[in-house]
């Protein structure tokens, strides 16, 4: 019998749901300044955060995604059985494997749908999303879930003030779904990689260089290790110059854009990108604050905050902007559909 095949009917994604989740146990400056030799005034002014939020023991990536997709769905009146894959983007899955995309498939109870993890560190949502995206364009499915995940402190060594301060934990979701005929979604994006910055920003333990031995443990290989100056630089440059070149092929500039929704890394990262792209501050999502850098997970989160603010309308041009471990680089335009 000869091959035979549906045509393919390309519709362009859009994203038509979100929600977020994270842990209600809170770690504020004050707690960290009990632990290392910090001080509140050094963490705000240094990186603009306040506060963040902690898993429980016991409590995994994979609760974190669940809870955060079916906020996602129910924003959306979706049923988990009707979603056709589960996309997870986290450098903390709960273990090496089987993917936590599975384990959230199961607490979902998406009957349906088939998934796996992505690991490209604070780039990896928006690494997902285009790859959920493709998904949708290509007609194969018409939901995907995409998530971004991490329970950071579960990788952190809280005596080591110059990682522990930086990071939280937490989970966001968006749907994906094919858009109308009057909608526009998923433009375009420009990914980058540069493994040279793979010495700055990494943890060494655990994969298959270093298996888990009593030497990696007392060599602290299973923390997050970092050269932050270098990667504050690199981050300011390539996420401004991505999203400058991304916008430029589309034909637009910055001041066409009416929300700029950043990693959320450091405040100041956030505030040198957004001057050296022109951009004023009321245009660009800021939440570090209140939830520190949640690694895949800043940016879904950032779209909520933006959707609480008021700051993201049904048409609005918009910019996620990614930089992390890798190094990964990350630039999507899209326009705002719900
Ligand atoms: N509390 C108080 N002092 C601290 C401190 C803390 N938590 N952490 C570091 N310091 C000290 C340093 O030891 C140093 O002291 P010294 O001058 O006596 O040597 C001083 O503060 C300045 O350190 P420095 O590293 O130059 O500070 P910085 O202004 O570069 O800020 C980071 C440090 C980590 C906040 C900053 O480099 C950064 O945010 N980098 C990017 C990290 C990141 O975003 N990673 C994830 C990317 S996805």
């Amino acid at each position: 019998m000869s091959l035979t095949a549906k045509p393919l009917t390309p519709a362009r994604a859009k994203i038509s749901s979100v929600g977020m989740y994270v842990p209600p146990k809170l770690l504020t400056n004050a707690d960290l300044e009990s632990m290392v030799e910090t001080n509140d005034e050094w963490i705000v002014t240094r990186t603009g955060i306040r506060v963040r939020h902690i898993a429980e023991k016991g409590v995994a990536t994979s609760d974190l995604a669940t809870e955060a997709a079916r906020r996602c769905l129910a924003a959306r009146g979706v049923d988990a059985s009707e979603i056709d894959a589960i996309l997870v983007a986290t450098v903390t899955p709960d273990m090496m494997f089987p993917a936590t995309a599975c384990l959230v498939q199961h607490k979902l109870g998406a009957t349906h749908a088939w998934g796996f993890d992505l690991s490209a560190a604070c780039s990896g949502f928006v690494y997902a999303l285009q790859m959920g995206a493709k998904l949708i364009e290509s007609g194969a499915h018409s939901k995907v879930l995409v998530i971004g995940a991490d329970v950071m402190s579960s990788i952190l060594d809280y005596t080591d003030r110059t990682t522990c301060i930086l990071f939280g934990d937490g989970a966001g979701a968006v749907l994906l779904e094919p858009a109308a005929a009057d909608e526009v979604g998923l433009v375009d994006f420009k990914h980058e990689v540069d493994g040279t910055g793979a010495t700055s920003l990494y943890m060494a333990g655990g994969g298959s260089l270093h298996p888990a031995t009593a030497e990696t443990v007392a060599a602290k290989m299973h923390y997050v290790h970092q050269d932050g100056g270098s990667v504050f630089k690199v981050a300011v440059r390539k996420m401004a110059e991505l999203s400058e070149s991304l916008l430029k092929r589309n034909g637009l500039t910055p001041a066409d854009v009416d929300c700029f929704v950043p990693h959320q890394a450091n405040l100041r990262i956030i505030q040198a990108t957004a001057e050296r792209l022109g951009l004023p501050l009321e245009r660009v999502v800021v939440n570090i604050g209140e939830y520190g850098n949640t690694t895949a997970a800043t940016i879904p989160l950032a779209l909520c905050t933006a959707m609480e603010k008021g700051m993201l309308r049904k048409g609005a041009t918009v910019v996620l902007a990614s930089f992390g471990g890798g190094y990964t680089v990350g630039s999507t335009l899209l326009r705002w559909e719900i």
